[in-house]
């Protein structure tokens, strides 16, 4: 069983772990290397894809190793009565997941790491978390 998720930005030679209850060898590398704070299916393919998946119904290469598998992205809308949640994913990305299985979340809180990208242009980092939240918003289920 999965017991840590490490995030290394390469663009910012950042390495970030996420260490989980418990500890074991075990864990998955998610490069977040360099890319278009204006592209956003690019950052979900870089940066959620592993988990979330290429279509974003939490079917990535890394679920499989998750105590729960990642939540379908296609239907936040459908969820909250057909009106995209967009401030909801950007609070997630910003601040971490408000629902954490069974007490410690499996999302890596994406702000910190979208921070150390963006050093020197804390504006970029917003425009990669609305962006990101955008392109979500493409990918909707009805
Ligand atoms: C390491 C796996 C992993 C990665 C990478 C990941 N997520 Fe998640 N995500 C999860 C899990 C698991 C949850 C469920 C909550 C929890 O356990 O933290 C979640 C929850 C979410 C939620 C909340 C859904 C809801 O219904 O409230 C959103 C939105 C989300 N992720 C978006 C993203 C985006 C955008 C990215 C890329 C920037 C991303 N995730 C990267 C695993 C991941």
């Amino acid at each position: 069983m999965l017991k840590q998720i490490l995030v290394t930005a390469m663009a910012a030679t950042l390495t970030m772990g996420v260490a989980l209850a418990g500890q074991t060898p075990n864990a998955i590398t998610i490069h977040a290397g360099k890319t278009a704070a204006n592209n956003g299916q690019h950052m979900y393919a870089s940066y959620c894809a592993p988990c979330h998946g290429t279509d974003g119904k939490g079917n990535g290469p890394a679920a499989g190793a998750l105590k729960l598998p990642p939540p379908d992205l296609t239907t936040l809308s459908k969820n909250n009565h057909g009106k995209f949640p967009g401030s909801h994913v950007v609070t997630v990305l910003q601040f971490g997941s408000e629902m954490p299985a069974h007490g410690s979340a499996q999302m890596p809180v994406w702000g910190p790491i979208l921070s150390k990208m963006n050093r020197t242009n804390p504006q970029e980092k917003q425009l990669r978390m609305s962006n990101l939240s955008r392109y979500l918003e493409t990918i909707q289920v009805n």
